[in-house]
C-alpha cells in the first residue's frame, strides 16, 4: 500500500540553490512553494487522483500507532476496528483509539524523539530541554507558540521511562522567550556571527531556507544577478557605510544582501551568547576576521537601523521577536505543515504543502490560529483527518 505523492516541481529551488555559497553546512531542508506556479492542467490530473482515493482505517491504525506510540497496533485494537459492520463505525474508533494512544506514555516519548529530530538537537541533559519542552506543550495540549514566546519553565526535563516531565528554568542568564533564548540551542548552533542560530530558527519554524523575504520586483545593483530583497540595499554594514567589516553588500559572485538584507536585521539578537549558550553583557561570537575578533553591532547594521523579524517588523529583543514571530501567519503555517509531514511519513518539509489538498491544510491552519494554537488538537486533527485516512 502507497499513498500517493502529490509533490510537484519546486519553483523556488532554484532560487534556494543559491544558497550553495554559505548555507550548505548541514542539511537542512527548505522549500516555500504554495503551488501557485504549478500549471492547472497538473492539479486538475491530481485532484482527479485525489477523489479516488479510498478510506482504510485498518490502515491509518497501523501507521498511527507506529508514529504516535512507537509499536504497531495490538491483535484487539486491528481486531476491533477490522470487525466494525460499517463505515462509520470504524471511524468512531479509529478516532477513539487514537485518542487513546495519544494519552499514553509511550506518546509522550515519540513527541520527544519527534522534536529533537525536529530541532535536530538533544541527546545530553543540556540538548534535551528544547525537546522536553516541545514534547511537553504536544502532550498538555499547550500552545505551539510558547516555543517562541514563554517565559517560564523553559527548561524542563523528561523522564523517559515513566513519559513525564519535570518543570525546569533555563539558567543560561538573559531574556526568556521559549526555544528561542535555550542555553542547548545556541550552544548547538554556536558559529561565526551567529548566523547559524539564526538559520535554525528560519528552517525550523519557518520551514524555507534563507532567502526568507522576497521582493515582488528585483533591483539591478551592478551585480551579475539582480537584488531581490525587500529591504532598502543599504541597510545592511559594508565597509562603505558604517563600520561593517564584512561587506554584506557585495555583488561580485553572488548578491549576499539577498539574504542577509534579512539575517543582519535579526542576528545580533542572538550574539550575545556565547559557545556554551550563555548570556553575555557583550557579543559574544567570533567573526572569520584575522584573529577572531568578536562580533560588534556595527558588523550587522549601518547606525540607525533596528532590529527585527521581518521588513516593518522592528524587535528591539528576543521577547519581542518570538512574539512578532508568534503573529506571523507563516509560523502557523508551517507548524501544521510539518505535523503532516510526519504523519505522511515525510523527512523533508519541501513541497509539504502539496501533499494534502491545499484546503484540509487550510482549513487546519484556521482551526489551529483559531483554537489557540493547541498543539495536541492538532496533532490529533491530523491523525484523524480524511488524508490521512484515505490511500
Ligand atoms: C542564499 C542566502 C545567502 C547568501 C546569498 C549569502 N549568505 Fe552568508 N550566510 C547565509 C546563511 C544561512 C549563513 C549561516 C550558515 C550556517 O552557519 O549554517 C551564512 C553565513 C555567513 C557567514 C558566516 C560564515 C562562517 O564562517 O560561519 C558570513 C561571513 C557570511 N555568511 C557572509 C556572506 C557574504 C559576504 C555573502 C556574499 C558574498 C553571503 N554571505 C551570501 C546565507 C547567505
Amino acid at each position: 500500500m502507497k499513498r500517493i505523492s502529490l509533490t510537484l516541481a519546486c519553483g523556488a529551488a532554484a532560487l534556494l540553490g543559491a544558497a550553495a555559497a554559505c548555507n550548505d553546512s548541514v542539511p537542512m531542508d527548505g522549500g516555500g512553494d504554495d503551488g501557485s506556479g504549478s500549471g492547472s492542467n497538473m492539479l486538475d490530473e491530481w485532484d482527479q487522483r485525489l477523489t479516488e482515493r479510498v478510506t482504510d482505517y485498518s490502515a491509518a491504525l497501523r501507521i498511527a500507532a507506529l508514529r504516535l506510540t512507537g509499536d504497531l497496533p495490538s491483535m484487539t485494537e486491528i481486531v476491533e476496528i477490522g470487525s466494525a459492520p460499517d463505515e462509520a463505525t470504524k471511524k468512531s474508533l479509529y478516532n477513539a483509539r487514537v485518542a487513546e494512544y495519544m494519552n499514553r506514555p509511550a506518546y509522550a516519548k515519540q513527541m520527544f524523539y519527534f522534536w529533537r529530530d525536529t530541532f535536530r538537537l538533544g541527546e545530553t541533559a543540556e540538548f534535551d530541554t528544547a525537546p522536553a519542552m516541545a514534547a511537553q506543550l504536544s502532550v498538555e495540549n499547550g500552545s505551539y507558540m510558547n516555543l517562541l514566546t514563554a517565559n517560564a519553565n523553559n527548561c524542563p526535563t523528561f523522564d523517559e521511562g515513566a513519559g513525564t516531565f519535570a518543570a525546569g528554568e533555563c539558567t543560561n542568564n538573559g531574556p526568556k522567550a521559549g526555544v528561542l533564548t535555550n542555553p542547548g540551542v545556541h550552544k548547538q548552533f554556536f558559529s561565526n556571527f551567529a548566523f547559524r542560530r539564526v538559520r535554525w530558527i528560519q528552517e525550523t519554524f519557518d520551514c524555507t531556507k534563507f532567502p526568507a523575504e522576497v521582493a515582488d520586483s528585483s533591483i539591478d545593483v551592478g551585480g551579475a544577478s539582480p537584488y531581490t530583497g525587500v529591504w532598502p540595499f543599504a541597510s545592511i554594514s559594508s565597509p562603505t557605510n558604517g563600520n561593517g567589516r564584512v561587506n554584506f553588500q557585495d555583488t561580485s559572485a553572488v548578491i549576499c544582501a539577498n539574504c542577509h538584507s534579512t539575517i543582519n536585521h535579526i542576528t545580533p539578537l542572538f550574539a550575545y551568547y556565547d559557545m556554551n549558550g550563555q548570556y553575555k553583557t557583550d557579543m559574544a561570537v567570533p567573526t572569520p576576521l584575522e584573529g577572531a575578533p568578536p562580533a560588534v553591532f556595527s558588523d550587522y547594521l549601518p547606525p540607525g537601523e533596528v532590529t527585527a523579524w521581518r521588513f516593518g517588523v522592528p524587535a528591539a529583543d528576543i521577547p519581542a521577536f518570538g512574539a512578532a514571530m508568534a503573529a506571523d501567519p507563516a509560523i502557523a503555517k508551517c507548524g501544521v505543515a510539518r505535523m503532516w509531514n510526519w504523519a505522511l511519513g515525510k523527512t523533508d518539509i519541501v513541497d509539504t504543502l502539496q501533499e494534502v489538498p491545499a484546503a484540509t491544510i487550510a482549513t487546519q491552519i484556521a482551526a489551529f490560529s483559531g483554537g489557540g494554537f493547541k498543539l495536541k488538537d492538532l496533532i490529533y486533527a491530523v491523525y484523524t483527518s480524511d488524508d490521512f485516512t484515505k490511500f
